[in-house]
């Protein structure tokens, strides 16, 4: 089958190509699927699991991507759940093989049924960033309605789902990013706007929680803004400003099927849009994560028509 292969750790991006490689057996408990679109989260080259298995050993050549929608094709010993045939999106094991390629295994309890009136685009731009906003703000940061919500980077792909998510569950929202995000966080849903370049964030006042893209400085100015009891939530590695009467939390974000279809719900009728930029094929993958343009929300590879 084809897939996107990378084979070495210093070449970074550049170091990417489209490969012949075996398909994928089922293991037990998992499902194959034909990818029909696969999402991509530009710092997968950086990732240790993209390098080495559970055990630390070097698994590459590794075929990246780690979210998509497809149909499934094969079912492991064992599974349940799923059936030949049916539409599945959601995340794949970070230490594994991934899914921009023409196949991938995946455990089935990573999956989610996708609802045929949702097409494979948009459900493979789901999962990663529609997960890891719903359990930054509800498993992490535990929001209530009537809370505020500072949401860094909130035109982005993660930040985007943050936003909706938190205005729906009542909360007031504050988006953050460039001069040139205003616009499309605020159409997002965010009730105001501070662009991280000009505006002062300091000026926002006390917040519930700040739901964190970016890290270093933002972060550290963002903890101060705390009230009491309140949450920093992190996306970007270990914490390093903590608020000085609160909880400060890092994540990354997991598989899970109820969330997955709380998350595909909210898209059908109508409470989350998804943020797609850029959408390509699997043989125009390796040049379009390798271009210069900066391309804005979620990146989609088509691989089977
Ligand atoms: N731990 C996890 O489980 C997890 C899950 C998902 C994502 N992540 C990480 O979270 C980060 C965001 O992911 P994403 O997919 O949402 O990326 P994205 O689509 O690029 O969104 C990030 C947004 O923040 C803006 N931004 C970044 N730095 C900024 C700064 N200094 N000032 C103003 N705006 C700034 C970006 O603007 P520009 O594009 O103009 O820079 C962009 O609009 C990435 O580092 C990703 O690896 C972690």
């Amino acid at each position: 089958m084809k897939a996107i292969v990378v084979t070495d750790q210093a070449a970074g991006t550049a170091g990417m190509t489209l490969a012949e490689r075996p398909e994928p057996p089922a293991a037990i408990n998992d499902v194959v699927v034909e990818v029909r679109a696969s999402g991509y989260v530009p710092t997968e080259v950086d990732w240790p699991s993209t390098w080495t298995d559970r055990a630390d050993r070097d698994r590459s050549p590794s075929i990246l991507g780690h979210e998509m929608a497809g149909v499934v094709t094969a079912l492991g010993y064992g599974t349940t759940g799923l059936s030949v045939g049916q539409r599945v999106f959601g995340l794949t094991d970070w230490h594994r093989d991934g899914t921009l390629a023409e196949y991938v295994a995946v455990e089935a309890r990573n999956l989610a049924p996708l609802p045929g009136d949702v097409d494979f685009t948009v459900g493979a731009s789901l999962p990663i960033s529609g997960l890891t906003a719903w359990q930054g703000l509800f498993d992490h940061g535990r929001l209530r309605a009537g809370q505020t919500v500072l949401a860094h980077g909130a035109a982005g792909a993660v930040g985007t789902m943050v936003t909706q998510l938190a205005r729906e569950a009542g909360a007031y929202v504050i988006g953050t990013g460039r001069t040139a995000d205003r616009q499309k966080a605020l159409d997002f849903g965010a009730h105001e706007f501070v662009d991280l370049g000009n505006d002062k964030l300091a000026d926002v006042g006390g917040v519930d929680l700040v739901f964190d893209v970016i890290g270093g400085d933002v972060q550290k100015q963002s903890a101060a803004l705390i009230r009491p009891g309140g949450t920093l939530v992190t996306v970007v590695g270990p914490v390093e400003s903590r608020p000085a009467d609160g909880l400060a939390i890092d994540f990354v974000v997991e598989a899970d099927r109820a969330q997955l279809t709380e998350i595909v719900q909210r898209v059908r009728d109508g409470r989350l849009r998804t943020n797609i930029g850029t959408v390509a094929t699997l043989d125009e993958a390796v040049a379009t994560f390798n271009s210069t343009e900066r391309t804005k929300g979620k990146t989609v590879i088509h691989v089977h028509p």
